[in-house]
């Protein structure tokens, strides 16, 4: 080894100990005649002195060092001189003194500080991620990731699941995004897909009679980038034979409230979690991954609504629609720019507009209240009774902003869903030391594809049905519902999975509900329905965005932050600068040809 201790270890306790250090130049003050280096590796910064009179060649060759230059430093641990002490620092009682230092490799000057926790632009940063990985938050991120997937790792170990490894040049699994795909060299015309996720794999796994497996599994899914979204992701996968939902939900909750006590013990966790249905998600919280630190429910104003002389909510109701809406607590006082921001941002979600009712300036009870307090432009069109029983509706009090939306059931769900989201946000309301956890469960199966004019599995063909809702599946598709569970945390869906159809024949019959054709099941999926003609055990799984729980865990707002080397907002890997052109060779070896820019 280059050095014998790390830069983060040495005490008062190693005073008078000759050691040898290697790192980079994280700072350096020339102080006329000493020279400070703080000398930074993975484990910390130790301070490091450089005196001409104690070796006036070392001291020569410290005055060549730059910032990040990497350098090896023998010296003497002494004690800081009174009053110099660093408490910030845990080295920070004591220095080296150097006796020799050697510089191992120069630097260029940075494009961005390195020591400093300054806000870089992150393509800059993406370009350069090997020197952005040095920075502290970075390091600690990276750090943070291996402890968490060590951690499932080994929870899943001592479960009795095994580790196995799927392949990468497979075949379509749908999964909802398009493929990325791979042509082949030696198959003139044909391609593999990479895998959206090993779904299919760790179904014919439970065929095989594995009956636990799981995997740390990369997954490839060409679609808009996001913040909590990458065209490359990895997945906590798993997959377990003869259980039910339970046992699932059961695992996950034990799984996720043993990780929060690892990782950040500070942070607490509600047990149980809560379940709730698809249904109740969306009536409630308008979205089916709910942030559940705070309350804000959305509460269903129509029926009153309908009473008013409003034209705007008879209109909406005439035509079937629905009124709800969410209480900003304390928000009465709202001025007209701040509630034109917010009418803005329902018309981004999709909403014709936005209705607001202040009730009064100072908060109160409801029942103080006078219509001369309250504003609205609906106000004219409402008596005193109507307005407080809205505000009794969506459990608001004097003082507080009454946010309506009126329109098409799912339009309103999604545009207050987005607004709860928002306003809580800015009000900050979500308790800050809780992780919220919940089971979103009974969702539809099935949704129609207005475009394509055929029905689409609500997550993936391999979900099954309940018994019960199978009848209906030929007369009232829609109303059946699939053994599918989300898990959610703070607002994010965090991961999704099933109990899975195990007969070919309730197989085929939804694939031929999708719309597929007999020659086309037989083509993309035929491997699946003649394993399940072998004796296929019941099974079902789930699959956890692991990028998204290490960045809740680690308080981050895009899982870039916590992806070594992530893809950028168009899917471009700046460090590598890919995608890039081959050469022509290389397309004629592939059996391709492209097509000449238009
Ligand atoms: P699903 O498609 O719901 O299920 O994916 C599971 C979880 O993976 C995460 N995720 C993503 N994370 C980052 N970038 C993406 N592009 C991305 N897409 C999904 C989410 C999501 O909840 N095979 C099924 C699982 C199963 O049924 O067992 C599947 O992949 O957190």
């Amino acid at each position: 080894m280059l050095k014998d201790h790390s830069c983060g270890e040495l005490r008062k306790e190693a005073v008078g100990a000759k050691v040898t250090l290697a790192g980079w130049v994280d700072r350096r003050r020339d102080h006329g005649g000493l020279i400070f280096i703080d000398l930074r590796d993975r484990e910390g910064i130790t301070q490091v002195v450089f005196d001409p009179e104690t070796s006036a060649d070392c001291h020569k060759t410290a005055s060549e060092m730059r910032g990040e230059y990497v350098i090896q430093v023998t010296g003497e641990v002494s004690p800081r001189p009174k009053g110099t002490e660093n408490p910030r620092l845990p080295t920070g009682d004591i220095e080296v003194i150097a006796r020799s230092a050697v510089i191992l490799n120069a630097s260029k000057t940075p494009p961005f500080y390195i020591n400093e926790e300054v806000e870089v632009e992150e393509g800059l940063r993406l370009k350069y991620r090997y020197l952005d990985l040095r920075r502290p938050r970075m390091k600690k991120n990276l750090e943070l990731r291996h402890r968490v997937i060590k951690f499932v790792r080994d929870f899943m170990d001592a479960r009795g699941f095994i580790d196995i490894d799927t392949p990468i040049l497979t075949k379509s699994t749908p999964e909802g995004a398009r493929d990325y795909l791979v042509p082949s060299r030696v198959h003139p015309g044909k391609f593999y897909a990479l895998p959206q996720s090993p779904q299919q794999m760790k179904q014919l796994l439970m065929v095989a009679g594995v009956e636990k497996y799981f995997q740390i599994a990369k997954c490839f899914r060409d679609e808009d980038t996001r913040a909590d979204r990458q065209p490359e992701f990895t997945q906590l996968d798993l997959e377990m034979s003869f259980i039910e939902v339970d046992d699932i939900l059961k695992l996950m909750e034990e799984l996720f409230t043993a990780l929060v006590k690892e990782i950040k013990p500070e942070m607490k966790v509600l047990k149980p979690f809560p379940r709730l249905s698809y249904a109740e998600a969306m009536e409630r919280y308008g979205t089916d991954k709910p942030d559940l630190r705070f309350a804000m429910e959305l509460g269903d104003l129509t029926e009153i609504a309908a009473r008013t002389d409003f034209t705007v909510f008879k209109d909406v109701i005439a035509k079937g629609g629905k009124v709800k809406g969410i209480r900003a607590p304390g928000c009465a006082g709202y001025s007209r720019s701040q509630l034109n921001e917010l009418n803005r941002l329902v018309q981004e979600f999709g909403a014709a507009g936005l209705l607001t009712m202040s009730l009064g300036t100072e908060g109160g009870d409801l029942k103080d209240l006078t219509m001369e307090e309250v504003k609205s432009v609906a106000a004219r069109f409402m008596t005193l009774e109507q307005v407080r029983q809205m505000a009794q509706r969506l459990g608001a009090n004097k003082g507080d902003l009454l946010l309506i939306v009126a329109g098409d059931q799912k339009l309103v769900y999604t545009v207050l869903g987005e607004l709860r989201r928002h306003m809580g946000q800015i009000l900050n309301l979500a308790a800050p030391d809780l992780f919220a956890f919940a089971f979103i469960q009974d969702f539809p199966l099935l949704r129609w594809d207005g475009e394509a004019r055929r029905w689409d599995s609500e997550h993936h063909p391999f979900t099954a049905p309940w018994e019960e809702d199978i009848p209906l599946m030929e007369s009232d598709p829609e109303k059946v519902r699939g053994k599918h569970y989300d898990v959610v945390g703070n607002g994010y869906e965090l991961g999704g999975g099933s109990i899975r159809i195990h007969t070919g024949e309730l197989q085929r019959k939804i694939f031929r509900l999708l719309g597929y054709k007999d020659e086309e099941i037989d083509a993309r999926f035929g491997h699946m329905l003649e394993a399940f003609e072998y004796g296929a055990p019941p099974h079902g799984g789930i699959a956890l965005g692991l990028d998204r729980v290490i960045m809740l865990l680690a308080g981050e707002e895009t899982i870039r932050e916590v992806i070594a080397f992530p893809k950028n907002q168009s899917a471009a890997d700046l460090t590598f600068d890919a995608p890039s052109s081959v050469s022509e060779q290389q397309l004629a070896e592939l059996h391709l040809r492209l097509r000449e820019e238009r």
